[in-house]
């Protein structure tokens, strides 16, 4: 399956892998729609995006503001779900029910919400790709709710794909990747953390490119449903 002509929602296309998603599926002909929580993170992207580009935005805790997708941005045919904000480390001692529920409010409830909603309006040969992590598999210390979150949007994936089919859906498992999620590490955290991608396989920190191409795949392949695709450079490995 070709994107060109193909109309894709990207739900947290502002920034990041998701700005990244929207400039390779514009690339290749489609209109991607960009959606966050800002209205000035959405200009922003827009003007930087091919002309054609749509966009606007959510409230993920807001029923009514998720339904209003369907009806404000028509039928489409593909979902993409990359929303998350900065991530911060708690370590197990330091949790609360409120810091625990908050995890998994935009990663997990707004991905299904917001599922919940589009998947009615997709096109036939349609798909989503949802958004997991490395962490699942491999999580660091201070990286319980990180790893959880990441895990549950893998089994959401896979039971999307069997009760939504023929909905194709999958989710993208990316290592650690240079985005402005990690703003909010001092400079030379975010730096060593970066550094330590020479020690890698591929030698190298992932960048918001590399994992934009599996998301395209994961489009464009017909076949692949339920799959977890791993973009991370080897870090499983070492
Ligand atoms: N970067 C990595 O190393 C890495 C690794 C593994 C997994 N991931 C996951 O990949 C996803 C994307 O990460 P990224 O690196 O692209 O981050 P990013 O550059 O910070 O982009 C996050 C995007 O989500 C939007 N967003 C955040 N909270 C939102 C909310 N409540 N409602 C709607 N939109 C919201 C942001 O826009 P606004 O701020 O305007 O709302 C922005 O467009 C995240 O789930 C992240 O956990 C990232």
């Amino acid at each position: 399956m070709q994107l060109a002509e193909h109309t894709v929602m990207i739900v947290g296309g502002t920034s990041g892998i998701g700005y990244a998603i929207a400039s390779a599926v514009a690339e290749r002909g489609a209109t991607p729609i960009i959606l966050s929580r800002r209205q000035t993170s959405v200009d922003r992207a827009l003007a930087s995006l091919p002309a054609g580009a749509r966009g606007g935005t959510v409230d993920l805790t807001d029923a009514a503001s998720v339904a209003a997708l369907a009806t404000a941005f028509g039928p489409i045919d593909h979902l993409v779900y990359t929303a998350g904000e900065a991530l911060e480390l708690v370590r197990v001692a330091d949790m609360t029910p409120e810091i625990v529920q908050g995890f998994f409010e935009t990663r997990f409830v707004g991905a299904l919400s917001v599922v919940r909603a589009v998947a009615p309006m997709l096109r036939a040969g349609g798909s989503i790709t949802l958004t997991s992590g490395s962490a699942a598999g491999r999580p660091g210390s201070g990286w319980a709710l990180g790893a959880s979150v990441c895990g549950a949007v893998n089994s959401l994936t896979r039971a999307l794909a069997v009760e939504l089919a023929p909905v194709r859906v999958n989710a993208v498992s990316p290592g650690v990747v240079r985005s402005p999620l990690w703003n909010n590490l001092s400079d030379n955290d975010r730096e060593g953390m970066y550094e330590a991608g020479f020690g890698l396989p591929v030698g190298r920190i992932g960048e918001v490119d590399d994992v934009a191409l599996a998301y395209v795949y994961a489009m464009e392949q017909e076949y692949s449903t339920g799959a977890i695709i791993s973009v991370d450079g080897g870090s499983a490995l070492v």
